[in-house]
């Protein structure tokens, strides 16, 4: 199995870490057997798995339940869990309740988004012995702040905050962090002023690794093409057409066949 130490290796051999978001038992069964470095159970899965408009609407309930799920899924993969809005906001103790609730539920470690005066927390989660991923740029649950999903560190100023904070976050502890939407350009320089490895979505390719959500790279979503997704499949529309293929097989009486039920009580009992 795979461990948060490797991450340092793998920046230090320059290896491309890969990252995947994932939120269910059955696609992390999928995942323990591919080669992808590491599973991300996110607050994306707020909006992606059930349908709210911002990852705001992401609880430690929620993230832990899906957690849980995919650690019996993966067993094998280092799972980094969301540390979903304001739960870590309403004090230490509290913070430290849903720190406690996402490890028991399988997580190697936990993902937090950078905010002001929230360093001293990541230090008290890492000398806790809580492995902590950082996450500056477009983060989601600012996203009334920003005004929308918007990319972020277009300016001097701000990109070199971005260098500034990623810099904090690698001091109090974090052993990597995930930069989201922030140009290639700034990225690059965060990715060159730290030591722990950057993990990117939306930021171009000079970082120390890539994320996508499974649901974007597997085309789940018709309707959602962002930019920055490459989608490797179009689920979408292969999983319409096989339903609709098990609906006119239903209706034409030729679902189910022979062998795929039992005819008479004596055989089913074999
Ligand atoms: O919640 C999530 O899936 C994320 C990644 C997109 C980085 O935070």
């Amino acid at each position: 199995m795979k461990n948060i130490p490797d991450f340092h290796k793998w920046k230090a051999d320059g290896k491309p870490i890969t990252m995947v978001t994932c939120y269910d038992a059955a696609t992390a069964k999928i995942l323990n057997a591919t080669k992808v470095d590491t599973i991300l159970v996110g607050d994306s899965c707020a909006m992606v798995v059930h349908g709210f408009d911002s990852t705001v609407h992401a609880t430690v309930e929620m993230l832990a339940t899906h957690t849980a799920a995919v650690r019996r899924g993966a067993p094998d993969k280092v799972i980094v869990a969301d540390l979903p809005f304001l739960s870590n906001r309403k004090g230490i103790d509290v913070a430290m309740d849903a720190v406690d609730q996402l490890m028991k539920a399988g997580a190697n470690a936990v993902k937090l988004e950078r905010r002001k005066g929230n360093i001293q927390l990541v230090e008290h989660i890492v000398d806790s012995g809580v492995p902590v991923m950082g996450h500056l740029g477009l983060t989601p649950q600012s996203v009334n702040e920003f005004g929308g999903f918007k990319m972020q560190g277009k300016s001097d100023a701000a990109a070199r905050v971005l260098v500034e904070d990623a810099q904090m976050l690698e001091q109090a502890g974090c052993f990597s962090v995930v930069l989201e939407c922030i140009p290639a350009d700034v990225a690059s320089k965060v990715t060159a002023a730290l030591h722990i490895p950057t993990i990117g979505i939306g930021c171009g390719p000079s970082v120390s690794g890539q994320v996508l959500v499974i649901n974007d790279l597997l085309g789940m979503d018709a309707d959602f093409q962002p930019r920055f997704a490459r989608k490797y499949d179009n689920l979408s529309e292969r999983i319409a057409a096989a339903v609709n293929q098990y609906c006119a097989d239903a209706q034409r009486l030729e679902f189910p066949a022979a062998g795929e039920y039992s005819a008479s009580l004596a055989k089913s009992a074999r």
